[in-house]
């Protein structure tokens, strides 16, 4: 049987104990800010699945839960600048205090996105909690509250971020350095 994921193809960045002990610092710091507040996590589709469900087991407040499914890139590395609404929250947001939880701030297009949208919609404050960040591929200016780990110019995936589709299930945040197989 071939091994999965094919270790020529991905290189580990941060290891699933790095991830867990990162995600309880951003918690204690998340809990600070949100002393006494409910806010409601707005859980970015499809690749803050898997980050945002840690977060919220590691977060000592009372809060809720909602899923906003966007599409941003086509299948391959390169954004498409064009961002679509593929699943919408299911409550309205009107006064309350969300937090946008990412995968990852590549361009900032996808984050510009959302956070005109959830504004738009009336919510009372909009920080944003992004496991990674590529600041030296921004193409706009986001705000970004809460960073997991800065990375650099890779792309990568695991732990929720995909490749085509590919890698979402790698308990590591590793770099891709070869394709997936039919991408
Ligand atoms: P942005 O609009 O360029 O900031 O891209 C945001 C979205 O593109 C993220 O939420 C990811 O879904 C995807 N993305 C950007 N960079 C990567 C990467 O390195 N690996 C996997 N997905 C990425």
């Amino acid at each position: 049987m071939r091994e999965y994921p094919p270790p020529e193809a991905v290189r580990t960045l941060y290891s699933p104990a790095t991830i867990a002990a990162r995600i309880s610092e951003l918690a204690q710091e998340l809990a600070r800010d949100y002393e006494g507040k409910a806010p409601i996590l707005v859980s970015v589709l499809k690749g803050s699945f898997v980050f945002a469900a840690d977060l919220a087991r590691a977060l000592p407040l009372p809060v809720r839960v909602e899923f906003l499914g966007v599409r941003s890139y086509g299948s391959g590395t390169v954004s498409t600048g064009a961002v679509q609404i593929t699943q919408d929250l299911t409550h309205p947001i009107e006064g309350q205090e969300l937090l946008v939880v990412e995968d990852i701030v590549d361009t900032g297009l996808t984050l510009a996105y959302i956070l005109s949208l959830l504004k738009a919609r009336g919510a009372a404050s909009v920080r944003v909690c992004a496991l990674l960040d590529k600041p030296s591929r921004r193409r706009v200016e986001v705000p970004v509250d809460y960073v997991g780990f800065t990375v650099g110019d890779a792309f990568v995936v695991g732990y929720g971020l995909d490749c085509a589709e590919q890698y979402r299930n790698l308990p590591a945040l590793c770099e891709l350095v070869e394709l997936p197989q039919g991408s």
